[in-house]
């Protein structure tokens, strides 16, 4: 990590994304306190004066921050259309996404204008989803408020609704035209959310190597979470996961070449959890029992040293994940087998597996683990 934590110029740092292809693209990734009431300068430097701006929010963020981002975006010389959904996983919806588009049609918007999405990964999911479908495709501009969606969902340009209760079915690829993370708006945020997203920077820092060539990013967190400083430092974390997953999409921007795989550490296991508790726990609890279960299958087949348990559950401690990481689950082994059998992301019938190996931030995709060494770990409480 840079020594520069917390100093204005780290305060400043852009993370650029560029993604050759058939249209070579770049945008930047702007982290930063209190950038709400920047967002018509930020907007500036990527819409002509004369664009319009569908702003979509849900009705909880609209409470606390609507009034100030239409105020930063007028002032920035923008017409601005609101649009407020209820908050929730249900709007993620093709139902939500017509709305979408008839404000987008009464505000006679071309592909010069923009939707600006303002609240956690449903509303990006749905902004970059309308964005990349309507008039073949206008801007999208993620303005990210969970941490789930600062460090994950608002990078890398994935976008869909749910539909006939599958989530994520109908979809896109479609990156933004700028990131906006404001790491105020996190004050606001329900702890147990805040906890989740927790999870995915974590992630971060046991795949950082095999993502970047780097290391440091999981001592870090833990040297901050022990000293108590991790919550002054929210910026500086969430910018050097947004760089380790713009490490990831720069080179797999499709999925097409593995290396976005890696992100999916702990979620193998973790959709098993996850989708036999009906989604009672969150995506993100669910990958911190997950990256457990990993780490332990790893240290099972030798694979990795088994110190660094103790450093995760130190991590998760401070970090507020560990009551439900250690809270007994009523699931079978088998049945939890099952469910990950299923997972769309294996081939054939094996378990695809993302482990980590020899050091703290180093991952490999394994596929041939034996079904009783999987089931010995989850038989662990
Ligand atoms: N596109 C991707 O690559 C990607 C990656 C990960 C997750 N996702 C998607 O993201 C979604 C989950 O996103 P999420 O975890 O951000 O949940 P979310 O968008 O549902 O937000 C969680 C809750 O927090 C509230 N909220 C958001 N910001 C707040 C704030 N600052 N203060 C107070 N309340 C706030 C919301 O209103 C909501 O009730 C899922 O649909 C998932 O599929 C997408
Ligand atoms: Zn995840």
């Amino acid at each position: 990590m840079s020594k520069t934590a917390g100093s204005p110029q780290a305060a400043q740092q852009q993370i650029k994304v560029t993604l050759s292809g058939l249209e070579p693209r770049q945008y930047s990734i702007v982290v930063a306190p209190d950038l709400l009431n920047r967002l018509g300068e930020e907007c500036a430097q990527v819409l002509a004066a004369d664009a319009k701006i569908l702003l979509l929010t849900d009705a909880n963020l609209a409470e606390r921050y609507l009034e100030t981002a239409m105020a930063s975006l007028k002032t920035g010389g923008f017409e601005v259309f609101p649009l407020v959904v209820p908050a929730g996983e249900q709007s993620k919806s093709l139902s939500q996404a017509q709305q979408v588009y008839e404000t987008a049609m009464q505000a006679n918007m071309t592909r010069k204008d923009a939707i600006l999405g303002l609240g956690g990964g449903v509303i990006g999911d749905l902004a970059g989803f309308c964005a990349s479908t309507y008039h073949r495709g206008m801007g999208v501009i993620h303005v990210p408020t969970t941490l789930v969606a600062q460090v994950d969902s608002a990078i890398g340009g994935k976008t869909a609704v749910n539909f006939g209760q599958v989530k994520n079915i109908v979809g896109t690829f479609h990156q933004p035209l700028r990131v906006i993370s404001d790491s105020t708006t996190l004050d606001t945020l329900p702890k147990r959310e805040l906890a989740a997203g927790m999870a995915e920077v974590i992630k971060y820092g046991l795949i950082e190597t095999s993502c970047t060539g780097q290391s440091g990013f999981f001592q870090w967190l833990l040297d901050q979470a022990q000293a108590g400083t991790l919550r002054a430092n929210f910026a500086e974390m969430i910018r050097r996961c947004c760089e380790i997953k713009a490490a990831v999409v720069m080179q797999d921007e499709l999925e097409t070449k593995g290396l976005r795989f890696f992100l999916n550490l702990g979620h193998t296991f973790g959709h098993a959890y996850e989708s036999l508790s009906d989604y009672g726990l969150l995506h993100g609890e669910a990958v911190a029992i997950g990256m457990l279960k990993a780490l332990r299958l790893s240290v099972s087949l030798g694979m990795f040293p088994e110190t660094v348990e103790a450093q995760l559950e130190t991590l998760y401690r401070h970090t507020n994940l560990l009551g439900c990481v250690n809270r007994s689950l009523p699931y079978e082994p088998e049945t939890l087998l099952g469910k990950m059998k299923l997972d769309k992301k294996n081939r054939d019938a094996n378990i695809r597996l993302v482990l980590p190996v020899d050091a703290i931030g180093q991952v490999v995709v394994r596929d041939d683990v034996p079904d009783d060494k999987i089931l010995k770990i989850l038989a662990q409480s």
